[in-house]
């Protein structure tokens, strides 16, 4: 019996969803919900915390400032509550109400930054502001989630290792791109450790990360408007990128069996079973991570109406519907 005394303290690491039977391909969904924070983030937040605790740059008095288009967001809000902080999460429109809602819940400030920069993007005015905050005092201090290298070290030191440890013949890790955090920390340790193990980096039609054109992206967590700077593209084996209706599709599949996720896991989900399809992968064993559940997108990729306006109403298509009457 798991007994904790700290948010952080719980975080379960050995859950997989067998997507066999609802996608046709062994492709084994590693869960990262399950915690506290509600996502993956929980581990790039509490070693970024630990790391500028360790050399001084956070202490008591410290006002946590970051941008974050909202998991990231939580898990800090989580830990500035359960360590006495306060914390500016400095976001934009497309953070789910939900999410706001529980960051504010854990005493956050929620900024929502809402004129767009000169890309239509957010990321570069929500650092603007982050900046200027930082210069007005220096009781603020920004973790910087996307150049930290604590990021990426916590999947090398957690993230990884636990899938390697359960699937000691895996062929494929398909990853998704966001900070990159998560993708390069696993992509180093398999290619240090087993380095036979092909990295697939998934990411979103219209993101710049991989090179192509920024475009209208309205599902946040995977993706950006300017270049990750912690990626390394060496360590990627691959890349696919998804289109946005893809990604609501692989969502509605996956609820329609039971398993309600967040969007990015759809377009990993999507990107994987393509990537399989057309690399012949029926032998091969694969792992995708998911890193949040369903819940906070209740209100975007769950409903019809938000669906219908943006994708236009074919966008549950035949195909959602005939796996939920199959599994009936
Ligand atoms: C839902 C969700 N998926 C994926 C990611 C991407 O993870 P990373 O920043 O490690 O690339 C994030 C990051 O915020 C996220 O919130």
């Amino acid at each position: 019996m798991p007994v904790i005394s700290g948010p952080t303290d719980f975080n379960q690491e050995q859950l997989y969803v067998d997507l066999r039977a609802t996608f046709g391909h062994n492709i084994f969904l590693k869960c990262e919900g399950f915690n506290f924070a509600g996502s993956i983030k929980l581990k790039a937040a509490t070693e970024m915390v630990e790391a500028a605790e360790r050399d001084g740059t956070l202490k008591p008095g410290s006002v946590l400032v970051e941008s974050s288009s909202g998991n990231l967001g939580v898990a800090l809000s989580m830990i500035a509550a359960s360590r006495g902080y306060r914390f500016v999460c400095v976001t934009d429109p497309r953070c789910n109400l939900a999410t706001r809602r529980m960051m504010e819940a854990l005493g956050s400030r929620v900024h929502i930054v809402s004129e767009p920069d000169a890309t239509g993007g957010y990321l570069a005015a929500r650092i603007n502001y982050v900046r200027a905050l930082c210069a007005s005092d220096e009781k603020y201090v920004w973790l910087n989630q996307y150049s930290n290298p604590a990021n990426w070290r916590s999947h090398y030191r957690t993230t990884a290792p636990a899938i390697a440890r359960e699937f000691p013949h895996l062929d494929v890790l398909f990853v998704g791109a966001g900070t990159t955090g998560t993708l390069m920390g696993c992509a180093r340790y398999f290619r240090e450790w087993h380095p036979s193990v092909r990295i697939v980096a998934v990411d979103a039609v219209g993101s710049v990360t991989f090179g192509g054109p920024p475009g209208r992206r309205m599902i946040p967590g995977l993706g950006t408007n300017v270049r990750p700077p912690m990626l390394d593209e060496s360590y990627v084996d691959d890349v696919v990128r998804v289109e946005e209706p893809d990604t609501v599709r692989a969502c509605h599949r996956l609820a329609r069996s039971g398993f309600m996720f967040g969007g990015s896991t759809g377009t990993v989900v999507s990107g994987a079973t393509r990537w399989l399809d057309e690399h012949d992968g029926r032998d091969l064993t694969t792992v995708a991570i998911a890193p949040d559940l369903g819940e906070r997108y209740l209100d975007t990729v769950y409903q019809t109406n938000w669906l219908q306006d943006l994708y236009g109403d074919d966008i549950l298509d035949e195909d959602v519907v005939s796996v939920g009457s199959h599994a009936a």
